[in-house]
């Protein structure tokens, strides 16, 4: 049997149709770019985290671009963040001018609020939290750290739609500004680039509306620098599409997160959930030391699976040595994460088959 990490086709006939219906409203109405499905998702994500404010974004990184950016913070500035992300939470930092600074990360692979406040200087500007693999970071103490010292919080939300922490409230909306990615990849999808900034600030969300169009306040008068970073009418479509069926999807994600934590706990570290929180599973995320070697039997056996995120930030080649970090306990787990497929077209026969080789894996080593 075959089991990819990810399969990014449309195959399901109905959603299919659904796509290809939302794709020619487009074509008859004709306003390709924030047309009026880019407001409705706009709309409909900030009702559904409870932030004031968003605005549709062509990706990920262009959110945090342009959040950093709204918040006037650049050169000279230092921005605190996790050193387990994906490399476009650094190089958003740096575009702007900034440095990033690396922090530490708890066991469940979260930025460790402890790990902050020792790194925190005069320059010190934000902290980036980012809600790794869909769980929900200590958003309270990390707040707390951050009010103490006068920080701006900027939550990277990019593998987390639709987690929660503590009475019920979404990632996102608890940061000074929260930036989410819905490229292809991601749980809430577009078929292409695609992000949101959410904000409950009105000036901010002012700014980021003219940043996010090379800083143009009319069709003529430019008053700050910046880029274009609108998101396409077709995609907000799509992903309007998919918001529909969010809770199903995430519903199966969990399952099967259910599934491999009942079949594997005993035999590798598995991601545990906070009763009071809701993670999304972006990536199932399991520990182990043997990771090298299970990965290979594992594609031995045809299941593809993945190592997030190696190098660390602090030690890529672009960032070792000219950046402070704290990062010793990610250094430690990194070794050990290995991630399984675990999205929601992974079947049942698919599921069970990965953790029957994990298992017999562990039997023979
Ligand atoms: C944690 C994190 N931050 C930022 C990004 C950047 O998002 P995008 O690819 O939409 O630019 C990603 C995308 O994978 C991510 O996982």
């Amino acid at each position: 049997m075959k089991v990819p990490f990810l399969d990014l086709r449309v195959t399901d006939p109905a959603q299919r149709q659904e796509l290809l219906q939302a794709l020619e409203a487009v074509m008859d109405h004709g306003r390709i770019i924030l047309g009026p499905e880019v407001k409705r998702l706009e709309s409909k994500i900030a009702n559904r985290i409870g932030s004031k404010f968003t605005s549709g974004v062509n990706s990920g990184t262009d959110a945090l671009i342009l959040a950093l950016r709204a918040l006037e913070i650049g050169h000279g500035d230092e921005v605190i963040t996790t050193p387990l992300s994906f490399i476009a939470t650094a190089n958003a930092i740096t575009v702007n001018g900034a440095k990033p600074v690396f922090a530490d990360i708890l066991d469940d692979l979260t930025l460790d609020p402890n790990s902050i406040e020792p790194l925190i200087n005069e320059k010190t500007k934000a902290i980036i939290p980012v809600h790794w693999a869909g769980k929900a970071c200590q958003m309270d103490s990390i707040i707390s750290v951050a009010k103490k010292h006068s920080l701006k919080v900027i939550e990277d939300c990019s593998q987390a739609f639709g987690s929660l922490t503590t009475n019920n409230r979404h990632v996102g909306s608890m940061g000074d500004i929260g930036c989410f990615s819905m490229n292809s990849m991601k749980s809430l999808a577009s078929l292409g680039e695609a992000g949101m900034i959410a904000t409950n600030n009105k000036e901010v969300w002012e700014k980021i509306d003219t940043l996010r169009y090379h800083g143009l306040i009319n069709r003529e008068v430019c008053n700050f620098v910046s880029h274009n970073g609108r998101l396409d009418t077709v995609q907000a479509a799509f992903i309007e599409k998919r918001l529909d069926r969010y809770e199903s999807l995430l519903a199966r994600r969990r399952d099967t997160a259910q599934f491999y934590h009942d079949e594997l706990s005993g035999l590798v570290h598995t991601p545990k959930e906070n009763p009071q929180c809701r993670d999304v599973f972006y990536t199932y995320t399991i520990q182990t030391d043997k990771r090298d070697e299970l990965q290979l039997y594992m594609a031995e056996q045809g299941i593809e699976s993945k190592v997030q995120h190696i190098p660390l930030m602090p030690d890529q080649p672009v960032y070792k040595g000219i950046t402070r970090n704290n990062s010793n306990n990610a250094r430690k787990l990194v070794q050990k994460v290995l991630c399984i497929p675990a999205n929601e077209k992974v079947s049942n026969e698919q599921r069970e088959y990965v953790a029957k080789i994990i298992k017999k894996f562990f039997k023979q080593s």
